[in-house]
Order: structure tokens, then C-alpha cells, then sequence
């Protein structure tokens, strides 16, 4: 159990809440490099999956217990026993762990979906909370659907599982129904009335349903909460969870009010949201709080000239507080090892010298094309080569298009499969359409287009452009990424990862 210092605990549950929504799953790699900047980050608990849910979600919990030092690693589980020894036994290696166990409370869930009455519940939340302290002793509940749940009976729950043992309670807003005022009242309703309630920590887990997550996490935080569950760009399930640079943000900007913060370096913030984005393929709208590629744009004059004069007639905070620099050009074609090496560290990669080799050869063909590289152009760059660290089945050798106003649009593509080369060509409504059915008659495998997005990583005609592209294929959705100075290539290169994560 942990001690009461007054401070927000982070626990993020990218990795766990934010990757169970559609087309957000990772691999057992992605999520290592999340995992591993979230530690850079400091935050204090990874949440880094549901491990009786499958055996990748096992794999990974693992991996992340064995690998990422620093913060806590969290597990999920059902009160039940198969769950929370799964959980356990991902957890072995972590040398700071915590099993996080869940029930319903509300009288919709445990009538519907659990057949359950509140004495059933009640003891069974109990009995979880025992259980799991067998293995470890940091637990943490969850009375699932907490904000539709009747708050006398959230009393009684809350006071059996700190009797049980309990370290941290989590009230989730599972349906994303609460509001700033009633979700704040419930925090002091509990933390002034639980038996106990002084010995725990009560935490904020809210759903974005009507867009006031990140108020309701505030507000829980004004009324006593100490840990905010949250995900990067506030990835999760339907509308998504509270971001974390939201939270982090507004406690840091708003110390005045708040008076109290968290242990985020928020200079890394700006990385883990790129670093989310990328992996995840889920794009984040320009305009949204704190890592919107719009959040620091002053467009109009009279706001311009205000920032040249003083910054803080119009910023509230700055764009280096989360490791946004305003000095963006770094690197050219005639910068060397060294100077690259530097400038990479100082971004956040750890490289071995074999990734920093091929990223070093494919930043020269980047500055060969382009005359400026910018930041976002090496951690396009480095984010994709660091995201193919198992030799590839499907590579991309060559690919021509010819498409125009009174032409047929036409690609003619080269594959290697392992070593053997292999060419196809096709039409097509355009050339991306031919492009991707050049590749279907070379590998035989014709998955569904979900989503293909395209955006450029700078500004400039010439800037590197990034593809991401959503497949299914046999009740499998994957989604592949690459980047080139080259539309064209760029969606060729994404749909030829998407078919090697298949
Ligand atoms: O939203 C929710 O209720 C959850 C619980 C499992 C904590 O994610
Ligand atoms: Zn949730």
C-alpha cells in the first residue's frame, strides 16, 4: 500500500483501456515502446493489460513486468479467481506490481448483466480483494459502472474492500454519464463518509461520452481523488478515457487553483502523443487540447502580434512545456552520424547501433529529397524504423504508377517474398486503388480497406508524408504504417506492413 504524499498519481491504461478500442490494438513490441516512455514519463502505475483475456494479452503484461522499469505495473481482472491469478502470474516478474480487480455495482449491471443481488455483489467484491492479496499486495477495485450506482451501497462496498485490504478504490464513470458537479460530490460523499476512507487512495476513471472526462477527472481531483486514470490522447473505448495531457496540463497551468500536481515530465508529452498516434494509427483532430497540431497555432493578426509582444497575452502555457521546440529545423544532407545520433537521443530513442545504422541510411535518402529535416521528420522516421524490428516477409522493392485525366490509372509493382522477387501490375479507379491491387495478385491475400489515411508530417510541398492504413482479413484488423517523401510510396509502404502484421 502506498503512503498518502500529496501528490495525483498517473495511472495510465493506454495499453489496457485505450488499446481495447476498434483498430487501436498493438503488438507485443508497440506496446513495449509505450510502455517504456510512459516510464520516461514517470508515470506512477502502467496499466498494461487484461491478461486471462488472451494469451498476447498475457505475453505482453509480462514482457512489460519483466522489461519496463520505474512505474508499478498494473493487471485487470474480473473477481473472479481464474482472472486474478492470471493476472498474478503476468505480473511475476515486475518488481512493483498491483492487481487491478472489477465488479459492477449499478443496479442495471448486476440485475442484467451479472444476475447477481447487491449481498451477492457485495461479498464478492470482498472475496476479490482477499483473493488478490494473496499474490500481491497492492490491489485495486473497481465498482464497474460506479456513477450509476446508489451511493449508500458504494459506501458499503467501498468499506468491505478496504477491510479486505484494498490499497486504491477506482470510481469509473463506465458509461460516460457523470458531470463535473455530481462526480465531484460523489468523491466527497465517499472520501467523507467510507469507514477507512483516509487509509486508501480514491481514483478517477472517467469515459468521454459527453466530452466532460477530463472536468470530471478535475473535479474528482477538487474532491479528493489522488490518481486520475487516463491514456495518451485520451484513446479508449466509444468517445475514449480522459487524456492524460489534459489533466497534467490543467493541473500544471492551473497550480493556482488546484494546488497540487503531478510527477510528469511534461516535455515528453508531446512525444507520447506522436508516439500513440503512430502506432496506433488513430489520428488526433488539429484542434484538440495540449497535442493538436493546432493547440500552439496563433493564425489570426491580432493574436500574432499580441504573442510577439508578450507570449502570455494569449498563451496559457508554452509549446517547449511539452517538448515542442519553436526552433524546428535541425538537420540537413550533410549532417553527420554524430550530429544525428545527438539529435535522436535528445528526442527520447534509445537506438541500438544496428536501428541507428538503417535510420542514419534512410534519413540520407529522406535529406537526399528533402532540403530541411525537421524533428517530426526524424521521428517519423525513427517511429517506423524502430516498429520493424522483425524482418519483414513482404518488402517493397520497386513500384511505378502512371494516373492523369485521360489515362487509365496504372501500377506496376516488385515484391519480395523472402528472397524471391515477384511482379504484378494492375488497374485501378486511381493509383492507389492500382497500387493495392498490384499487391493482392502478387500475395494472394484480398483484406477489406477499412481506413487509409494520409497526412503530411511538416509543412511544405516537400515534406515527408505518413500513411496510415486499417485492414481486415479473415475477423483480423491490423494497421500498417509507412512514410516517404512520396504519397504513392507511402501508402504502397503501409499496406505492406498492414499485410506483414497479419
Ligand atoms: O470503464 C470501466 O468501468 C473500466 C473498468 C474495468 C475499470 O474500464
Ligand atoms: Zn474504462
Amino acid at each position: 500500500m502506498e503512503n498518502k504524499e500529496d501528490f495525483v498519481r498517473i495511472f495510465d491504461t493506454t495499453l489496457r483501456d485505450g488499446e481495447q478500442c476498434p483498430g487501436a490494438a498493438m503488438s507485443e513490441d508497440e506496446k513495449l515502446d509505450v510502455a517504456h516512455h510512459l516510464s520516461r514519463m514517470n508515470v506512477d502505475t502502467i496499466e498494461a493489460g487484461f491478461p486471462v483475456s488472451s494469451q498476447v494479452q498475457f505475453k505482453a503484461v509480462e514482457r512489460i513486468a519483466r522489461e519496463v522499469e520505474g512505474p508499478r505495473i498494473a493487471a485487470l481482472a474480473r473477481a473472479v479467481r481464474l482472472d486474478i491469478e492470471t493476472a498474478a502470474n503476468s505480473l511475476k516478474p515486475a518488481s512493483k506490481k498491483r492487481i487491478h480487480t472489477f465488479l459492477a455495482t449499478s443496479p442495471i449491471h448486476m440485475k442484467f448483466k451479472l444476475g447477481k443481488s447487491p449481498s451477492e455483489v457485495l461479498k464478492l467484491a470482498r472475496e476479490a480483494v482477499l483473493m488478490a492479496r494473496e499474490y500481491v499486495e497492492d490491489v485495486e477495485f473497481s465498482p464497474e459502472d460506479g456513477t450509476r450506482s446508489e451511493w449508500e451501497f458504494l459506501r458499503e462496498v467501498c468499506e468491505a474492500v478496504i477491510e479486505a485490504g484494498v490499497g486504491t478504490i477506482n470510481i469509473p464513470d463506465t458509461v460516460g454519464y457523470t458531470t463535473p458537479e455530481k462526480y465531484g460530490e460523489l468523491f466527497h460523499f465517499l472520501t467523507t463518509n467510507v469507514r477507512g476512507a483516509e487509509k486508501i487512495i480514491f481514483s478517477a476513471h472517467c469515459h468521454n461520452d459527453l466530452g466532460l472526462a477530463t472536468a470530471n477527472s478535475l473535479s474528482a481531483i477538487k474532491n479528493g481523488a489522488r490518481q486520475v486514470e487516463c491514456t495518451v490522447n485520451g484513446i479508449g473505448e466509444r468517445a475514449g478515457n480522459t487524456a492524460m495531457e489534459e489533466v497534467v496540463m490543467a493541473l500544471r497551468t492551473r497550480k493556482d487553483f488546484y494546488g497540487i500536481s503531478t510527477r510528469i515530465n511534461t516535455q515528453l508529452i508531446s512525444r507520447a502523443s506522436y508516439l500513440v498516434k503512430t502506432i496506433t494509427g488513430m489520428v488526433v483532430q488539429p484542434n484538440k487540447a495540449i497535442v493538436g497540431a493546432n493547440a500552439f497555432a496563433h493564425e489570426s493578426g491580432i493574436h500574432q502580434d499580441g504573442v510577439i509582444k508578450n507570449r502570455e497575452t494569449y498563451e496559457i502555457m508554452t509549446p517547449e512545456s511539452i517538448g515542442l521546440e519553436s526552433n524546428r529545423m535541425v538537420l540537413g544532407r550533410h549532417s553527420g552520424r554524430a550530429g544525428f545520433k545527438d539529435r535522436i537521443i535528445r528526442l527520447g530513442f534509445q537506438p541500438s547501433g544496428d536501428e541507428l545504422a538503417s535510420a542514419y541510411n534512410r534519413f540520407m535518402e529522406i535529406a537526399d529529397k528533402k532540403k530541411e529535416v525537421f524533428d517530426e521528420d526524424l521521428i517519423a522516421l525513427f517511429t517506423d524504423q524502430s516498429m520493424k524490428k522483425v524482418q519483414p516477409k513482404y518488402r517493397l522493392e520497386y513500384y511505378h504508377v502512371s494516373s492523369g485525366s485521360n489515362t487509365v490509372p496504372t501500377a506496376t509493382i516488385k515484391i519480395s517474398i523472402d528472397s524471391s522477387v515477384f511482379e504484378e501490375t494492375s488497374t485501378g479507379d486511381g493509383p492507389v486503388d492500382a497500387v493495392f491491387k498490384a499487391i493482392q495478385k502478387i500475395t494472394k491475400i484480398v483484406p477489406l480497406l477499412e481506413r487509409l489515411l494520409i497526412s503530411p508530417v511538416t509543412k511544405g510541398t516537400d515534406a515527408l508524408a505518413e500513411a496510415s492504413v486499417s485492414i481486415s482479413y479473415e475477423a483480423k484488423t491490423v494497421v500498417g504504417k509507412g512514410s516517404s517523401t512520396d504519397i504513392i510510396e507511402a501508402t504502397a509502404l503501409s499496406y505492406i506492413d498492414a499485410l506483414n502484421r497479419l
